[in-house]
C-alpha cells in the first residue's frame, strides 16, 4: 500500500546486478518491497550484451535494457518526464560509483548508491558538488542503519538514556577470504582484490566503512583524529584484509573500529557496543531484533523489535513492518534506507526543499565521511600508525 504522500510508484533504473552480481539483486528487492517503486530500466553489466541479457531477471522491458549506464541516461532522457526513470540505483564495483553518480545527478536523476561512495576524496568532493548543484536526492546504502534496533539505540542515546557517551566499539568481522583459491577466478567480486577497481582500501572499504558509519549514526559523534594499523594476511589479496582504527571522537569519547575478512568461521558479524556514564548497550547484526542494555547492579534489559511495545522509540516503530516476534532482517533494513530516501524524492519532486544534512538515511556527506575514514586510515597505516587529524 502506498503511503498518503505517494500516488504512483517511483520508476527505478538499476545499474549493476546482472549475471552473478550480488548486491544489485538486494537493491531490486529492497526498493520494491513496499511497492513504492518499480524497476523499469537497467544497465546491468559492464558487458553490453550481458547487460541486455540480464534484463529479464528483473522483468525489465527489452526496449529499456541498455548496454551501459551512459546509454541508459541518454535513452531515458528521450522519454516523457512521466515515463522516464526518476532515480537510479548504483550497485557496481567501487571505481564506477563516482562517474555513474555524477552523470545521473547532472541528468536530473535522484541517486541511491552503494558504498564506499568513491575510491578517493577528490572524487567524493565531486559527488558532493554534483548532488548539491542538482538538488536531487543522494542516498548511500549503509543499510545497517536501517535496522529498527539501531534506530532505537540512536534515539535512546540522543534522549540521554545512556548518559554521556564515553566509548564506542564497532566490529565488522567476516572470514570468507580464507576460502579464496588463488588459482581460480571467483564467480563474482574478483575486482575486490584489484586496487584499480576496488580502490586502495580493501576490507577497510568493504566492511570497515559500514562499522564506521554505524558508530557515527548511533552515537552522533564525529572523529577529531584517528590512528590505524592494518594488514594483509591473505596471500592472493593485494589489499588490507584486517585492521583496527582508534578514534578520538568529539566530546572526549574514544572509538575502536575493527574490520576483518580473515577470521575463521565468521560470516557477517557486525556488532556495536556503546558505553555511557549511565548504561551500556550492545547489538549484533546476526541477531538483529534484540538490543541489550546493561547498567551496574541491574539485570540485563533486552529490547525486542516490537512496534507495539511501549519502550519502542518512534524511529524504531517507523522502521518496522511486522509485529514483534516475526523476524525482520537484512532486506527490511535495506528497504528502510530506500523508503526514507523515497520520502525526500517525493518532497523534492513536489518542489519542496529538504535538509540534506540531517537525513535519517545515509547522505552524500556521510558518503564523503566514509571515504575520509578510508583515506585517513591508509595515511596512518603508511606512516607507522601515526595519528591523523580528521
Ligand atoms: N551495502 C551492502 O551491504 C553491500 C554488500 C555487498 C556489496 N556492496 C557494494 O556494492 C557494490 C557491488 O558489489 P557486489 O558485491 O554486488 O559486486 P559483484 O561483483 O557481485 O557485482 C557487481 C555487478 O556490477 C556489474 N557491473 C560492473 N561494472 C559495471 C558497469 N560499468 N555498468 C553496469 N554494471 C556493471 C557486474 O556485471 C555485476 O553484476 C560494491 O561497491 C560493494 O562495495 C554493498
Amino acid at each position: 500500500m502506498l503511503p498518503d504522500n505517494q500516488s504512483t510508484p517511483l520508476r527505478m533504473g538499476l545499474i549493476g546486478g546482472g549475471g552473478a552480481g550480488f548486491i544489485g539483486k538486494v537493491h531490486a528487492t529492497a526498493a520494491t518491497l513496499d511497492n513504492r517503486a518499480v524497476i523499469v530500466a537497467g544497465a546491468l553489466s559492464s558487458d553490453p550484451q550481458r547487460s541486455r541479457d540480464s534484463a529479464s531477471m528483473f522483468g525489465i522491458d527489452p526496449a529499456r535494457a541498455y548496454g551501459s549506464y551512459r546509454e541508459l541516461i541518454e535513452g531515458e532522457l528521450k522519454l516523457p518526464a512521466d515515463q522516464r526513470v526518476s532515480f537510479v540505483s548504483i550497485a557496481t564495483p567501487n571505481h564506477t560509483h563516482a562517474p555513474i553518480a555524477i552523470a545521473a545527478l547532472k541528468a536530473g536523476l535522484h541517486v541511491i548508491c552503494d558504498k564506499p561512495m568513491t575510491t578517493g576524496l577528490d572524487e567524493a568532493d565531486q559527488v558532493v558538488a554534483a548532488a548539491e548543484e542538482s538538488g536531487r536526492v543522494f542516498a548511500l546504502t549503509h543499510n545497517y542503519s536501517g535496522y529498527p534496533m539501531m534506530r532505537q539505540a540512536r534515539q535512546m542515546i540522543a534522549e540521554g538514556d545512556l548518559g554521556e557517551i564515553i566509548a564506542v566499539r564497532a566490529n565488522y568481522v567476516q572470514g570468507w577470504m580464507h576460502g579464496m583459491d588463488a588459482t581460480q577466478t571467483p564467480q563474482r567480486g574478483a575486482w575486490k582484490s584489484d586496487p584499480t577497481l576496488n580502490g586502495q582500501a580493501g576490507s577497510l572499504g568493504d566492511v570497515g566503512t559500514h562499522a564506521f558509519h554505524l558508530a557515527g549514526f548511533v552515537t552522533g559523534l564525529k572523529p577529531e583524529s584517528l590512528l590505524c594499523r592494518m594488514q594483509s594476511y591473505s596471500e592472493h589479496h593485494q589489499l588490507d584484509d584486517y585492521g583496527h582504527a582508534l578514534l578520538q571522537l568529539d566530546g572526549g569519547a574514544t572509538g575502536l573500529i575493527t574490520w576483518s575478512q580473515v577470521t575463521h568461521g565468521r560470516l557477517n558479524d557486525l556488532s556495536i557496543e556503546i558505553d555511557g556514564t549511565k548504561a551500556a548497550l550492545t547489538w549484533r547484526q546476526e541477531e538483529p531484533n534484540q538490543l541489550f542494555v546493561r547498567s551496574l547492579g541491574r539485570p540485563t534489559q533486552i529490547y525486542e523489535r516490537n512496534p507495539n511495545a511501549d519502550y519502542s522509540t518512534s524511529q524504531a516503530v517507523d522502521a518496522c513492518r511486522l509485529p514483534g516476534g516475526h523476524p525482520e532482517a537484512f532486506f527490511e533494513a535495506f528497504a528502510n534506507v530506500y523508503s526514507n530516501a523515497f520520502d525526500d524524492i517525493l518532497e523534492i519532486d513536489c518542489g519542496e526543499s529538504v535538509d540534506r544534512h540531517s537525513t535519517i538515511y545515509p547522505s552524500v556527506y556521510d558518503g564523503r565521511d566514509g571515504v575520509r575514514f578510508m583515506d585517513r586510515c591508509l595515511q596512518s597505516n603508511q606512516n607507522q600508525s601515526s595519528w591523523q587529524s580528521w
